[in-house]
């Protein structure tokens, strides 16, 4: 019998969070008895189905060194690089010594503290089949305005067909390799995996996920991160 692939869980975390400032990047920052990336990471290391987990950290990261994280499968860290893209490539250099290229990856912000355990699992069983791979999303609600340069609305968006992308974004990691790679190599910014992945000609799926996988991005999203963890705990 031939064995199925494995998937593997990629968390960039090297990031200086210019957004939200100060001088703790925003994935060491503490919410609900935690550290942001710690609330990040616990879902994947709790779940059975994921292999391994590949966090890529700042060169200068002092912090990730001290933290007592317990994981029964194995967690390696490797030096992030200049853009979030950047940082996930690196992650996916080390996975292609230790893992089969058809392997899954599942690419996770540190900063996106709220994952629910049952979007993990609906994203990893909705697309394990797939021949693309996908992302979390969630369909966007509000009417959308185009700005003008003094912010007057010179549109409205049609805002149906229109999602947030979210992560974990889920692909396989040859593909994701190469489209990262050919992404940076033509100098194009993709912000997160799947605008590489559509940049290489495919057509990533969307899976709803909760509105409430929020990135944690400016200092109000710290409080609000931490009414929707204790509204879980009393669930
Ligand atoms: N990230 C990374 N390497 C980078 C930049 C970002 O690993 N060179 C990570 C961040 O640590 C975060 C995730 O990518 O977990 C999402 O990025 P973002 O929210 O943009 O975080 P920052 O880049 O840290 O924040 P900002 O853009 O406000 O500086
Ligand atoms: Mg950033």
């Amino acid at each position: 019998m031939i064995e199925a692939a494995a998937f593997w869980a990629v968390i960039p975390a090297a990031g200086a969070g210019r957004r939200i400032g100060g001088a703790i990047p925003k994935q060491y920052l503490p919410l609900a008895g935690k550290l942001v990336i710690e609330h990040a990471l616990a879902c994947f290391i709790e779940y059975a189905k994921i292999a391994g987990i590949v966090v890529a950290v700042d060169s200068n990261d002092d912090r990730w060194p001290s933290l007592k994280i317990a994981s029964a499968k194995p967690l390696v860290t490797v030096i992030g690089g200049r853009e979030r893209c950047h940082s996930v490539l690196n992650a996916l250099e080390h996975l292609k010594n230790v893992t089969r290229e058809d392997a899954w990856v599942l690419v996770h912000d540190a900063a996106r503290p709220c994952l629910h355990a049952d979007d993990l699992d609906k994203l990893m069983t909705t697309l394990a089949d797939d021949p693309v791979g996908g992302i979390l999303a969630a369909p966007v609600r509000d009417t959308l305005k185009r700005a003008d340069r003094e912010n007057r609305i010179d549109q409205t968006v049609e805002r149906t067909a229109l999602w947030h992308a979210l992560t974990p974004q889920m692909f396989r990691l040859s593909v994701l390799h190469a489209a990262l790679q050919a992404a940076i190599e033509a100098d194009v910014a993709v912000t997160d995996e799947a605008a590489a992945v559509e940049r290489a000609g495919l057509r990533p799926r969307l899976v709803e996920g909760r509105g409430d996988n929020i990135k944690i991005t400016h200092p109000q999203d710290l409080a609000l991160a931490e009414r929707i963890l204790a509204v879980r705990v009393l669930c």
